[in-house]
């Protein structure tokens, strides 16, 4: 039986779920195949990912496909209970519900193995943790599952380095069509979407610090900049730091840039990124927040201590008055990955790719059975290409094609 907040708000949940299926055509149409082949007949599939509507799109294609689906969220916070309610509607068996406490989170995860998937879907890592937990005894054979993001997949490569992953695991986070777009794209666009509806303050001619220049880092400062903000970039390797550099962007340590921010947004998936002295360096009213998959990355705890009162200043916004200054700094979602605890999350556009690969490689998965060690697998290059082509055609773009002799000169033969 389903644990939800309210089945009450069904109908607005499936409106929703309708409303992204428009724009997702590249999961539309390789769903269709996989429901035509029913590819998932008779298989259980637990989903632990953000309980919101382009993931229950892909519940639904997977339970049409012929699975049973347990899903729960990967962060409470990012739960909708109106998309929650909405696909229990639709049949798959749910456990989440928003803002649930961190023993609630895992009895979800537990409740989601207790139906012993055959293959997973994660988002971070944790129901594969959830799973580690377990007693060898109430362990069963799972054939594999497929990993989301960046953090996720750092903590998959762990566990395979000390030879304690118990079953393959798919590196979904690092094909082309989900980093270059969902980290760079996706969250470039939603982080903004979040952070504008949640403060209504102007973004233009303020200084944004953004921490951390991979592919997430890229797209907040590359929207950031087109938005009118002066923005600066904290690293600690040398390599991004240059292309920051190149792409025109100031970088600086983050005890430079704590005085100078207007917004701080965290997206590395390291801890302690913005800690008890940068706070104390900061500007009255600066905003924080952060985009990486953990709330670790600013240090709420220290924070806390330092402020002589928190108050709830908006929806999604705590501000710390500090001892020491009497200035305010404005937390927004509690530190938790902003765009999805306080927005939409990634438009679907871009969900649709990594949902696409996410089917494809479940089925991978299913279609190598037996074959896999325990280890973390890349995704194969022919899904990245058809997910690409896929979607290309599902949106309208034509490409050149080589000619033979083009391929005899290119050694493509
Ligand atoms: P990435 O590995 O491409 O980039 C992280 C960057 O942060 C690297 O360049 C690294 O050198 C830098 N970094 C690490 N520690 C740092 C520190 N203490 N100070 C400054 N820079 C530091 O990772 P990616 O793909 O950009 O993901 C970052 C985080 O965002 C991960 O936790 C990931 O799971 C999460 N994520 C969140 C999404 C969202 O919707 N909010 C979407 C996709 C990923």
């Amino acid at each position: 039986m389903s644990i939800i907040r309210n089945a009450r708000l069904a109908a607005r949940g499936v409106q929703k779920i309708e409303w992204v299926k428009d724009f997702m055509p590249a999961l539309t149409e390789i769903g269709k195949q996989l429901i035509a082949e029913q590819a998932f007949t008779g298989l259980k599939i637990g989903m632990s990912i953000h309980m919101e509507a382009k993931t229950a799109y892909l519940a639904t294609i997977l339970q049409q496909a012929g699975a049973k689906v347990f899903a729960t969220g990967c962060n409470p916070l990012s739960t909708q209970d109106d998309v929650a309610a909405g696909l229990a509607s639709l049949g798959v068996e749910v456990y989440a519900v928003h803002g649930i406490s961190s023993k609630g989170y895992s009895q979800h995860l537990n409740m989601v193995l207790e139906n012993k998937p055959d293959l997973i879907i994660d988002d971070g890592g944790d129901l594969l943790e959830a799973y580690l937990r377990l007693p060898d005894y109430a362990k069963w054979p799972l054939i594999g599952g497929c990993e989301e993001t960046t953090t996720g997949v750092t903590r998959l490569k762990q566990l395979e380095k000390h030879g304690l992953l118990p079953f393959p695991m798919v590196d979904v986070n690092g094909a082309q069509c989900k980093h270059y777009y969902d980290n760079k794209y996706g969250t470039g666009q939603s982080v903004w979407d979040a952070i504008m509806h949640t403060t209504n303050v102007l973004v233009a001619g303020k200084t944004v610090v953004v921490a951390g220049y991979g592919y997430c880092g890229k797209g907040i400062a590359m929207r950031a900049r087109g938005m009118g903000a002066h923005v600066i970039v904290t690293e600690i390797n040398s390599v991004k730091a240059i292309e920051a550099n190149l792409d025109g962007f100031e970088v600086m340590t983050m005890n430079e840039a704590a005085p100078l921010g207007d917004f701080f947004v965290t997206a590395t998936g390291c801890k302690d990124v913005i800690i008890e002295h940068h706070f104390l360096l900061m500007k009255d009213n600066a905003f924080l927040a952060n985009a990486g998959h953990f709330d670790v990355e600013i240090n709420l705890v220290q924070l806390a201590e330092e402020a002589k009162s928190v108050t709830h200043r908006r929806d999604d916004i705590m501000g710390y008055k500090l001892k020491y200054n009497n200035r305010t700094l404005n937390v927004l979602a509690g530190g938790r990955l902003v765009n999805l605890a306080a927005g939409n999350g990634h438009p679907a556009e871009i969900m649709d790719m990594s949902f696409s690969l996410q089917i494809l490689c479940l089925k991978y998965l299913l279609e190598h059975h037996g074959l896999p060690e325990k280890k973390v697998y890349d995704v194969p290059a022919d899904i990245d290409e058809l997910v690409a082509r896929t979607k290309l055609e599902a949106i309208g773009i034509t490409l050149d094609r080589l000619t033979s002799d083009q391929q005899a000169y290119l050694g493509l033969d």
